[in-house]
């Protein structure tokens, strides 16, 4: 029995948890899974419910579960100067509390999706590539760190700064993942010029000498994303720091032409994983109906193949929104314009493809 917290949270975050939890049903009912469904309160909801983006009884309940399934937290009217109540700080105490050093996000571009890149169809062809981002250190959480009054003026201060150890954890789970692809990894950081980074070429360069069948090269980060836009398919696995990663993050998404179709993991070290999508919370969109719910599902289909181990079920996951798009189902954020169908039916073709590739 695997126990799943699912966390809605904000915006169009409860409409695609509902589509996801049709997916879960649908993989008890019909894939003899053994799951255990709870739900609890993040981000704005749970400030107006309990006052705290991050309750302690939902941090509880996250470190009693196998995985966490987040849709997405913010909202414009959670926009408070006080940063410990805005939802973002739920999202960090989260990824911070449960430790989940390793995000995973892959950028894959799907069926029919190339001409909605902002690159020219031909530069896409073949692009699988998956980022590695370290998520627990570095600049977002470095100490000191003040908003603070400096020989009268103002000044704002964070630190960028990584332990040898926090290096080499990161680099094994990109050697690693990368053993399970084309068997690249390419490290960023800034090491012309930052000491910081300097350390972290040095440990990912030892680690390396660990996986002598993986590929190791390194990139500054500008010249990164640089390439990123210019040849994204000569990529396989990106490693790279917590704020660097969260740039070139939002580049892979946009080559894929929808963010709305990217998962991500966040793993800590006993495998328990947070899953979330690429996207946020989209308040104008919440409630209309339209919003896409496929990065959430395949979500799940990363949380199937992670933490519960059941690369099959998750297999049988992405297929089906795989299938839905061969189809030719749309969200309005896909459609370019075109036909569209709601979260709720594109929610409901899925399962249709799921039963299929279950056999039932
Ligand atoms: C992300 C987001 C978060 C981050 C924000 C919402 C705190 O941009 O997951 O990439 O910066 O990590
Ligand atoms: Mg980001």
């Amino acid at each position: 029995m695997s126990r799943i917290l699912i966390l809605p949270g904000d915006g169009i975050g409860p409409e695609i948890t509902a589509e996801a939890r049709k997916v879960l049903d649908c993989l008890v009912r019909d894939g003899g899974l053994e799951l255990e469904l709870d739900e609890a309160l993040v981000g704005g909801a749970a400030v107006d419910a309990q006052g705290d983006p991050l309750p302690a009884s939902t941090l509880q309940a996250a470190h009693d579960a196998d995985a966490v399934l987040l849709a997405a937290v913010g909202a414009p009217r959670y926009d408070t100067p006080d940063r410990a109540l805005r939802p973002e700080t739920g999202l960090l105490r989260l990824r911070k509390g449960l430790g989940l050093y390793a995000n995973l996000r892959p950028a894959t571009l799907m069926p029919g999706m190339a001409h909605a890149s902002s690159l020219k169809p031909e530069k896409l062809e073949g692009l699988d590539l998956l980022i590695v981002r370290e998520l627990t250190g570095g600049l977002y959480f470095g100490e000191p760190r003040a908003l603070a009054e400096h020989d009268g003026r103002r000044r704002g201060v964070n630190t960028m700064v990584y332990d040898e150890d926090e290096i080499s954890r990161i680099a094994h789970s990109a050697f690693q993942a990368a053993q399970l692809r084309s068997r690249r990894v390419c490290s960023v950081d800034k090491a012309n010029v930052l000491e910081v980074s300097e350390l972290w070429r040095t440990v990912v360069g030892e680690i390396a000498q660990e996986y002598p069948d993986v590929e190791l090269s390194h990139l500054y980060v500008d010249n990164a994303a640089m390439q990123l836009v210019a040849e994204p398919t000569q990529f396989d696995v990106m490693v790279t720091g917590n704020l660097f990663g969260d740039i070139l993050s939002d580049i892979a998404a946009q080559l894929t032409g929808s963010i709305g179709l990217l998962p991500s993991a966040s793993l800590n070290e006993k495998r328990q994983g947070l899953y979330e999508p690429v996207h946020g919370s989209a308040p104008d969109l919440a409630g209309t109906g339209q919003a896409n719910p496929l990065a959430m599902i395949l979500s799940v289909g990363m949380m199937l193949r992670y933490s519960l181990q059941q690369a099959d079920a998750a297999d049988a996951v992405e297929g089906a929104v795989r299938d839905v798009l061969e189809q030719g189902l749309r969200t309005a954020d896909l459609a370019d314009g075109g036909e569209a169908v709601g979260t709720v039916q594109m929610g409901d073709a899925v399962i249709d493809a799921l039963k299929g590739r279950l056999g039932s």
